[in-house]
């Protein structure tokens, strides 16, 4: 797939503090991307880089193949960009304050009018329009300086923290958006330092101290932690299988054993997946007549992944 952003080798210092390092990302056309990483990361840093605001200290920025650097004002144009604190005109409604980010980019009132219409219905905006921007709530208000960013209908979006600071329902409006902002063919770049929500990008690098530390899809990356999934097993009297149980061709590895009560035994396995290890699990232990007592996989959250990750 067509990357519709590179960064190569991508650095920036701040006298002695590297707030970005060597940064090599590559985000496609077409997906939902999560930098995603705690406060001081480089998050906003990087992003102000990919805006052309910010110059590197050095690296390569690619928008739709134009070189960032050279060319900032053309790939501006590619991009609807939402900054981490963005602040909209109080005094102007919602209808006003795109009807003048509309002009600014040029659009003729018919069209322009067109688009406000459309993007206030994406947002579910509509029955705010005439309403002060300053009167609106938190999350109203982060809708509007979204809507703000489609002005000129960009193949691409770029999100600082849009949710920073939202409740947990409001936030899931906000992904739920970006899905179907991405099923109209745009491509998101979205920070945030909530691990939970990064869940629903299709992919995720997660950035520590400038410099990414992993990267895939949400599934990948817990893989990475382990190598595998995790599967928990119940049962009892397991002293003479170990060996075999550990051969096993699904089985990476034994992470945890110990007793649990009376001749019972807890077994955190490591195995490569979980749904095509279990017939094989359930049948090894069958075939040595035990019977388990449970067999369940232990979820893995990107919490865990980010710090145990981030550990190494
Ligand atoms: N203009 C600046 N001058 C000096 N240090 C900065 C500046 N902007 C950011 N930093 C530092 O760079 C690091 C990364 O910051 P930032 O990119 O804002 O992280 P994030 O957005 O992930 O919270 C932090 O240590 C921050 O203090
Ligand atoms: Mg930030």
């Amino acid at each position: 797939m067509d990357a519709m952003i590179v960064t190569r080798d991508l650095v920036k210092r701040f006298g002695s503090l590297v707030a970005v390092n060597h940064l090599n990302l590559k985000i496609r056309c077409g997906e939902i991307y999560a930098l995603l990483g705690p406060n001081g990361a480089g998050k906003t840093t990087t992003v102000r880089m990919i805006m052309g605001l910010l110059k590197p200290t050095s690296g390569e920025i690619y928008v739709d193949g134009i070189d960032v650097v050279r060319y900032p004002d053309k790939a501006k144009r590619r991009i609807g960009y939402v900054p981490q604190f963005f602040s909209l005109y109080g005094d102007l409604t919602v209808l006003e304050n795109l009807d003048f980010l509309g002009r600014i980019y040029g659009l003729a009132r018919e069209e322009r009018a067109k688009r406000i219409r459309e993007i206030l219905e994406v947002v579910e905006l509509t029955k705010f329009r005439d309403f002060l921007a300053g009167n609106l709530s938190g999350g109203l208000k982060r809708r509007l300086s979204l809507a703000t960013a489609l002005i000129h209908d960009p193949p691409i979006l770029i999100l600082d923290e849009p949710t920073a600071g939202i409740d947990p329902p409001l936030r899931r409006a906000f992904w739920d958006l970006f899905t179907s902002l991405k099923k109209e063919g745009k491509t998101i770049l979205v920070t945030t330092h909530y691990m939970d929500e990064a869940e629903r990008a299709d992919r995720i690098g997660l950035i520590s101290l400038g410099q990414l530390i992993a990267e895939g899809t949400p599934l990948e990356i817990k893989r990475m932690v382990y190598g595998g999934d995790l599967m928990r097993i119940i049962c009892r009297g397991t002293n003479s299988i170990m060996e075999e149980l550990a051969s096993l061709p699904k089985v990476i590895k034994i992470l945890k054993r110990h007793r649990i009560g009376d001749r019972k035994e807890e077994i955190i396995l490591v195995v490569k997946d979980f749904g095509s290890a279990l017939p094989e699990l359930t049948s090894f232990l069958r075939s040595h007549k035990m019977e388990p007592l449970l067999i369940e996989p232990v979820p893995v959250t990107l919490e865990d992944a980010f710090i145990i990750l981030t550990s190494r």
